[in-house]
């Protein structure tokens, strides 16, 4: 099998701070299962990414750190466990998610952005846009002390975001003191809906900073998944222990056919709400008759391997 180098545009993981990735996007999902430098192999054509994301020894197995409560906390989560566990877990994220109705969590996010833009004046939407859809589900659930609940998702989303390159993150026991001050006690059933809003803050503000500034590229580049038993995808044999890239906006652009929301049984259960809230955002942007200072090309994008995340995205 050909071996890439890492930071090749065959590797996903240099594509999410690229300005425009959509032609690269393109061709990377028509390479092959290949492997990377660090040995993870890359799967990127439709057919692999469907067929790899189907199989059950392809798996996320999540090992917390024992002198990590927050990565104790984070193998409570459907999306970081396996088998039982997340049949479990993931129909609790889903009694949460049933819950919210995707009509008003539109309208609340429409509103919260025009009250963000009456003050005039130049605005950042990057940061609004991670507020925005943690504090409309938060609101939509009826807790209790919604900005207490935004910070503690914020920290807990910078605590956990994968980067590539060195970042300042809050420190355990900061983020630990914040979710407890938000949710009480970490049990199971809290941590589904930490989870919830956990998945939707960063997620979201990408799909929004796709919508606004480039559609081609789709907003959420890939996933990962580690194979517990040697397999064959797409006539590559690829062996057990291995991490697996997986290219879900590779094979979005490649076929034309949406993969942001991913296959098979870790697929999001949020696309819906992700979906009301950012058509409610962009329309609200859109509806104030104001321009974007930027084009994808010009803005700085965060350094984050799975999501484009613009770091700031001004609006005049
Ligand atoms: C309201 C906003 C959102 C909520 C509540 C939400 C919730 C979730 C949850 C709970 C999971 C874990 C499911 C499981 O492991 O069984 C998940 C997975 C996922 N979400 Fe979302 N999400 C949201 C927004 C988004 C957006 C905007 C995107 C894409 C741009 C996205 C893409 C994904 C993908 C690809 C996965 C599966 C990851 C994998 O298979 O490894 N989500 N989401």
């Amino acid at each position: 099998m050909r071996t890439f180098a890492t930071m090749s545009p065959t590797d996903p993981r240099v594509l999410a701070a690229h300005g425009d990735p959509a032609l690269l996007l393109r061709q990377l999902g028509r390479c092959p299962v290949h492997v990377a430098d660090d040995g993870s192999y890359v799967v990127a054509r439709p057919d692999d990414v469907d067929d790899v994301l189907g199989r059950p020894s392809a798996t996320i197995s999540f090992v917390p750190d024992p002198g990590d409560a927050i990565s104790g906390m984070q193998a409570l989560m459907a999306r970081f466990s396996d088998g039982e566990d997340h049949r479990r877990r993931r129909a609790l994220t889903e009694e949460v998610i049933a819950w919210i109705d995707p009509g008003r969590v539109r309208s609340a996010s429409g509103a919260c952005v025009d009250a963000a833009l009456g003050g005039g004046g130049t605005i950042d939407l990057a940061p609004l846009a991670r507020r925005v859809p943690v504090e409309v589900l938060a609101e939509a659930l009826g807790l209790d002390d919604v900005p207490t609940v935004v910070q503690a998702i914020d920290l807990l989303c910078r605590r956990l975001a994968p980067m590539l390159g060195p970042v300042t993150r809050p420190d355990d026991a900061t983020v630990c003191e914040a979710l407890t001050a938000a949710f009480g006690l970490l049990d199971e059933s809290a941590v589904a809906l930490v989870a919830v809003l956990f998945q939707a803050m960063d997620a979201t503000a990408a799909l929004i900073a796709q919508m606004l500034v480039s559609p081609h590229a789709p907003a959420l580049v890939l996933t990962n998944r580690v194979t517990v038993a040697a397999m064959r995808i797409g006539g590559a044999d690829l062996r057990a222990g291995a991490r697996i890239v997986i290219a879900l906006g590779a094979a979005t652009a490649a076929s034309g056919c949406d993969r942001s929301f991913g296959r098979s049984v870790h697929r999001c259960p949020g696309e819906a709400l992700a979906r009301a809230i950012a058509d409610g955002f962009v329309d609200a942007v859109r509806a104030s008759g104001r321009t974007l200072a930027d084009g994808a090309e010009d803005l700085t994008w965060e350094t984050r391997p799975n999501l484009r995340l613009p770091a700031a995205l001004h609006l005049r």
